[in-house]
C-alpha cells in the first residue's frame, strides 16, 4: 500500500481579484521509504501541495477537491486535532529558512526536547539523551555543545541540521523538505542532501523533497514528479529524467539546467512564464510555451496516462 496517495488534489486560494487554482488536480503516490522529488518552476504550486499534505494551509487557501490518503486512510476529513497528531508523529516537514521555525530564546537542545517531554512524556534526562543521539545522527559536530547553544550561534547548515533533528524526533514515516538547502552554499547544500538521503534510507522513511535544482534531485531522489501550473505533468525515475523525459516541459527543464549550457553561451530559462493561476490557459496549461504543440493542445486537457500528461509527448 502506498504511504501517501494524492488523487486529483485541488487547493485553491481566495483573493479580492478572483480564485487562484494554484493546485489543480495533483495525483501521485509515494511508497514507504521512497524518495520523491517534486520539481517545477517558481509558482507551480509545489509548496502549497506540501502544506496541503501537512494540513498547514495558509488561511486564504482551501481544499477544493480530490483525495489525500495516508497509509490508506483519508486525511482530508480528519478533525484538526487528529490532523495535528499526524504531524510530528507520522509526517514532519523542514523548510528553507530554519530561523523562521527555531525559537531564538530557547537553546537548540531545549526546543528539540520539547516534543519528547510533552508528547512522549519522557523524563528530562531521557529527553536530553535522545537529543544528543539525534544531534549525532544529523551530523552536528559536538552534540553536547550544540544542545546548549542558541540558534543564532550556529551556522546556516548547522541550524538546518537542528531542524532536521527536530523533524525526526518522533520518528515520522514521511519527511517533507521544501527547498531545504536553497539558502546554503553549495558544499553545505550537498552535505544536507546526502544527510537526508542517508537518514531516509536508514529509517525507511519516505522523503518528499521539493526543489527547483535538478542537481539536488539527482543526489537524493529515486523518482521525480514534474509539476507545472498546479498539475503533475510527468512522473518518472531520476534516471529517465536525465536521459529521456517525455513531457516537453520536463525536457525544457532539463535543457535549462546550468550544467547543460556550454560555458560560452548565456543561461537560458524556458521562454515565457508560468501562467497566472487565476487565469490558466485552456487545454494543456503548458501549450502557450510548448515546442510540440498540436491543435488539440489548446482545446483538451491531457490526462496523466502512463506517467505523462501530454497529447504529443517525446518518445520515452
Ligand atoms: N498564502 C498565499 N496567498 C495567496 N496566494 C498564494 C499563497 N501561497 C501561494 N500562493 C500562490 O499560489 C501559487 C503557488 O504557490 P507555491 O508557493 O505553492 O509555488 P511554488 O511552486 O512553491 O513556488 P516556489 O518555487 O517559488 O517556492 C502561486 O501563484 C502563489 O502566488
Ligand atoms: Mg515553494
Amino acid at each position: 500500500m502506498p504511504l501517501l496517495e494524492a488523487e486529483n488534489l485541488r487547493i485553491h486560494i481566495r483573493s479580492e481579484d478572483g480564485l487562484a487554482r494554484a493546485v489543480d488536480g495533483v495525483s501521485f503516490s509515494l511508497e514507504p521509504g521512497e524518495a520523491l522529488a517534486l520539481v517545477g518552476e517558481s509558482g507551480c504550486g509545489k509548496s502549497l501541495t506540501a502544506l496541503g499534505i501537512m494540513g498547514l494551509l495558509p488561511s486564504a487557501a482551501f481544499y477544493a477537491g480530490g483525495t489525500l490518503k495516508f497509509q490508506g486512510n483519508d486525511i482530508l476529513g480528519l478533525s484538526e486535532n487528529n490532523r495535528r497528531k499526524l504531524r510530528g508523529r507520522e509526517m514532519a516537514m523542514v523548510f528553507q529558512d530554519p530561523m523562521q521555525f527555531l525559537n531564538p530564546v530557547l537553546t537548540c537542545g531545549e526546543q528539540v526536547a520539547e516534543s519528547l517531554l510533552v508528547l512522549e512524556k519522557k523524563s528530562s534526562r531521557e529527553a536530553q539523551q535522545r537529543v544528543q543521539e539525534l544531534f549525532r545522527e544529523v551530523g552536528l559536530p559536538d552534540p553536547e555543545r550544540q544542545a546548549r547553544q542558541y540558534p543564532h550561534e550556529l551556522s546556516g547548515g548547522m541550524r538546518q541540521r537542528v531542524l532536521i533533528a527536530m523533524a525526526l524526533t518522533l520518528r515520522p514515516k514521511l519527511l517533507i523538505a521544501d527547498e531545504p538547502t536553497t539558502a546554503l552554499d553549495a558544499t553545505v547544500q550537498a552535505q544536507i542532501l546526502l544527510l537526508l538521503r542517508k537518514l531516509a534510507r536508514e529509517k525507511n522513511m519516505a522523503l518528499l523533497i521539493i526543489t527547483h535544482d535538478l542537481n539536488a534531485v539527482s543526489q537524493v531522489a529515486d523518482r521525480v514528479a514534474v509539476m507545472y501550473a498546479g498539475k503533475i505533468v510527468e512522473t518518472l525515475s531520476v534516471q529517465k529524467l536525465f536521459t529521456r523525459p517525455r513531457h516537453p516541459y520536463a525536457r525544457a527543464l532539463l535543457n535549462s539546467m546550468p550544467a547543460r549550457v556550454p560555458v560560452d553561451q548565456p543561461l537560458r530559462g524556458i521562454p515565457g512564464q508560468v501562467p497566472d493561476p487565476k487565469q490558466p490557459p485552456a487545454g494543456c496549461r503548458f501549450h502557450p510555451r510548448c515546442s510540440r504543440i498540436l491543435p488539440l493542445c489548446s482545446q483538451k486537457e491531457p490526462a496523466l496516462i502512463g506517467g505523462v500528461a501530454c497529447h504529443n509527448p517525446w518518445e520515452g
